[in-house]
């Protein structure tokens, strides 16, 4: 337990650092970090400070890990697995790391602030003519700091790869006040371990994320969309593996939806099904040409049986209109409740069964109907499920047998965070878990930062084991 005392003699030492404006201990301001947007998380910030440089952030950690309190690192709170909620914690705001570098116009690439938005990144490089290879549907609030810290990985992984795979640089600080550098971005790097990979992804458990070169890309001359209606999983995942193959670099996005998804998203949005008549599941897919008519290559490239269930959105508007189905679910699914959720990947040939025993499974536990929507082409699904306030572990473990016996990940792309901590082990050996320790406990020796994060308490074995090997 902190003490009143510690917390006022932190502040005066943090307010030397960053100023008295920049350090938050009104309850009024506090409040807006202690819960996440799902309103599956809530907790305490003992404070809250908003260094604007690496140096100030180095100064931060330190008084903080000197005081034995512990940092949870805030960026634009829209996560969803409670690594940004404090529970009793120093909430460090990342909004003033807003820096935009100067694009590179012979490596393609960018340094931009942790604190930047995806969507002001994202216009920074369209100002030169270039994209970022992420992209998701929280642009707006979503900041590059966090999604570096969480491998976002977002709808146009399966053609460019998550945020690691963009990442060719980054300066974080860790919570001895060290700081890495490694900002260079040279493609070719070997020297030593890869510090930055390792950071990645890591949750602000390790490190604290201050600047990010990242990879850009040329923006393809023209790009259009399509919503496709399936009978069911399989022949939805049939299609997006015949358009992966015919099509290859020039499938962008392959994202998927079910049909109470879309009566979710067309009460929340007050519109209607785009497809003439309702599907069990919904495909949206993005193809990017340099050259070619991108419609037409999609519309050639679809089993002509599907034409009469497909909508094909050629402009920017009417693209952008297509994909708010796909990207307002998540918000329509939390105007219906609290919603428990479950992000998974699956070998993509798995996910027709793995969706058929998810949505009995969740049938049989809660009586409830399961909203799934999700990534199709990598094999990552959301399932979530409404009504179910009162905890059931029951349906956790279920779910968490399931992907592993569908050979899947627990967490695809929103991390472990606080939610899926005590099931780490259902996907990852006890051999892995005790190297990730010793990683922890290599950088972050005072356990400072993201605690009660990623990783199960060394005294305390994994909820599930897959293996003692
Ligand atoms: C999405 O794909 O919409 C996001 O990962 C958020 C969610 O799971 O709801
Ligand atoms: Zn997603």
């Amino acid at each position: 337990v902190v003490t009143d005392e510690v917390v006022a003699s932190l502040r005066d030492e943090l307010v030397g650092i960053v100023g008295a404006s920049d350090v938050i201990v009104s309850r009024d301001r506090l409040v807006a970090y202690e819960r996440d947007w799902t309103g599956n998380w809530e907790g305490r910030a003992l404070l809250a400070v908003r260094p604007a440089t690496a140096r100030e952030v180095a100064g931060v950690l330190v008084a903080c890990s000197r005081a034995r309190v512990t940092v949870v690192v805030h960026g634009g709170n829209t996560g969803l697995v409670g690594g940004a909620t404090p529970d009793s914690d120093v909430v460090l705001d990342t909004t003033r790391l807003d820096q935009l570098g100067d694009v590179d116009n012979h490596s393609f690439q960018v340094t931009v602030g942790a604190g930047v938005t995806l969507e002001r990144a994202q216009g920074h490089a369209r100002v030169a003519g270039l994209d970022l290879p992420v992209d998701l549907g929280a642009r707006s609030g979503a900041t590059i700091g966090g999604m570096v810290a969480t491998n976002a990985g977002g709808r146009l992984a399966v053609r460019y790869g998550t945020m690691r795979t963009s990442v060719c640089g980054l300066e974080a600080v860790l919570s001895t006040g060290r700081i890495i550098e490694r900002l260079s971005g040279v493609l070719k790097d070997n020297a030593g371990y890869d510090l930055p990979a390792l950071i990645v992804g890591s949750e602000g458990t390790l490190a604290v994320v201050t600047r990010v070169r990242l990879q850009l890309l040329r923006r393809p001359a023209r790009r259009a969309a399509a919503l496709v209606g399936a009978r069911d999983y399989r022949e939805a995942v049939a299609l997006v593996s015949h358009l992966r193959a015919r099509l290859s670099v020039s499938l962008e996005a392959a994202d998927c939806f079910d049909r109470t998804a879309m009566e979710a998203v067309c009460a929340y949005l007050r519109v209607s099904d785009p497809l003439s008549e309702p599907h069990h599941v919904y495909v949206i897919l993005q193809v990017a040409e340099p050259n070619d008519d991108p419609a037409a290559t999609l519309a050639a490239a679809v089993d002509p049986e599907l034409l009469d269930a497909m909508v094909i959105a050629e402009d920017t508007a009417r693209r952008r209109a297509l994909w708010t189905y796909r990207e307002a679910l998540n918000e329509a699914v939390g105007a219906q409740g609290i919603a428990r959720k479950y992000d998974i990947s699956v070998p993509i040939a798995a996910i027709p069964a793995f969706a058929e025993d998810a949505r009995q499974e969740v049938e049989r536990r809660t009586g409830a109907t399961a909203t799934v929507y999700g990534h199709l082409g990598d094999g990552n699904l959301h399932v979530n499920v409404l009504g179910t306030s009162g905890a059931d572990d029951g349906l956790d473990v279920a779910m968490a047998d399931l992907v592993a016996a569908h050979n899947g990940s627990i967490s695809a792309e929103h991390g472990i965070g606080r939610a899926k901590r005590s099931f780490l082990g259902s996907t990852r050996s006890s051999a892995e878990i005790e190297a990730m320790w010793a990683v922890k406990r290599a950088l972050d020796p005072t356990e400072t930062l993201g605690r009660g994060c990623v990783l199960p308490p060394w005294d305390e074995p994994a909820a599930i084991e897959r293996s003692s090997t």
